[in-house]
């Protein structure tokens, strides 16, 4: 029998085919989750929409921008409307101004810093907050994505970095509330990959080159990496295991000079 046979996941974050969130939904929907797919707006919607087609069976999909109030309320009465529960959530949404992004890290701005809070950590909070009704008793799971630079320096990572770091703090803080209620929360931390996102970070083609070259494995991660993870995250595979973060990064991680 398929992984995920049977569950219900619902997942935050594709915007197109390129997205870390669509090669989970690929994963995912290949060990037999049925997915419900989040869009942050009706321009995105379409893309979206479009990509849901490839999935199998019947994929439910909501709007959700998380710094609109009341947006994330609506999506999961949506969401309850055709689920009769959740298994899994997929966290894999982030946002910060371009010109955070790049230059010194001592000239971030308080409206910079605290957008680059709200999308990219508070929102897991707030996800899992009304979530959590729905997902209680099942052994269900919490899956959000983080990077390198939440831990170490990384160049133009500067705000992303800080926000990832509360992420990653965020995702003990919930493993401890949730799991008596049966719910696991884990964090990945994914090597570079080229996404939308990704692209906004100056320079970051070379992080690319560098794990390419140093990382144990000697080659960058993709989507379908990470996706695999997230399956095992979210299966009983990985039963015992919560507030932890994971490293899908070749091995980067590891290594010192
Ligand atoms: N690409 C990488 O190198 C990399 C590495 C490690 C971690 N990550 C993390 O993976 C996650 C996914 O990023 P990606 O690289 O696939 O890029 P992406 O651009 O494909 O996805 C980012 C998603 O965030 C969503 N989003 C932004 N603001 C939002 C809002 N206000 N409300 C709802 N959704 C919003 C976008 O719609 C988009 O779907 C992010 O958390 C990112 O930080 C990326």
């Amino acid at each position: 029998m398929a992984l995920l046979s049977g569950k219900n996941v619902v997942i935050f974050g594709v915007a197109n085919k390129r997205s870390i969130a669509w090669g989970i939904a690929q994963a995912l929907n290949r060990e037999g989750a049925r997915i419900a797919l989040t869009y942050q707006n009706e321009r995105m919607g379409d893309a979206v929409k479009k990509l849901a087609g490839d999935l199998e069976g019947d994929t439910v999909l909501a709007p959700c921008d998380v710094t609109v109030e009341g947006d994330i309320e609506r999506c999961f009465e949506t969401i309850g409307k055709e689920f009769d529960g959740l298994d899994g959530l997929v966290h894999s949404i982030a946002f910060a101004k371009r010109e955070e992004l790049g230059g010194n890290f001592v000239d971030t701005s308080w409206d910079g810093y605290a957008l680059a809070q709200q999308v990219s950590a508070w929102s897991l909070i707030g996800l899992c907050r009304a979530a959590a009704p729905m997902m209680e008793g099942r052994d269900a799971g919490v899956v959000c994505l983080s990077y390198y630079g939440a831990e170490k320096v990384v160049q133009n990572y500067n705000v992303m970095g800080v926000a990832k770091a509360a992420l990653e703090s965020s995702t003990r803080y919930l493993a401890n509330d949730l799991g008596p209620r049966g719910i696991r929360v884990n964090a990945i931390s994914a090597g570079p990959i080229k996404t939308v996102s990704a692209m906004g970070v100056s320079d970051f083609g070379s992080l690319l080159d560098s794990m390419a070259q140093k990382s144990p494995l000697r080659r960058n991660v993709d989507q379908a990496d990470v996706g695999n993870t997230a399956a095992f995250l979210l299966s009983q595979l990985s039963s015992g295991l919560t507030g932890q973060v994971l490293y899908v990064d070749a091995g980067y991680s590891i290594m010192g000079v």
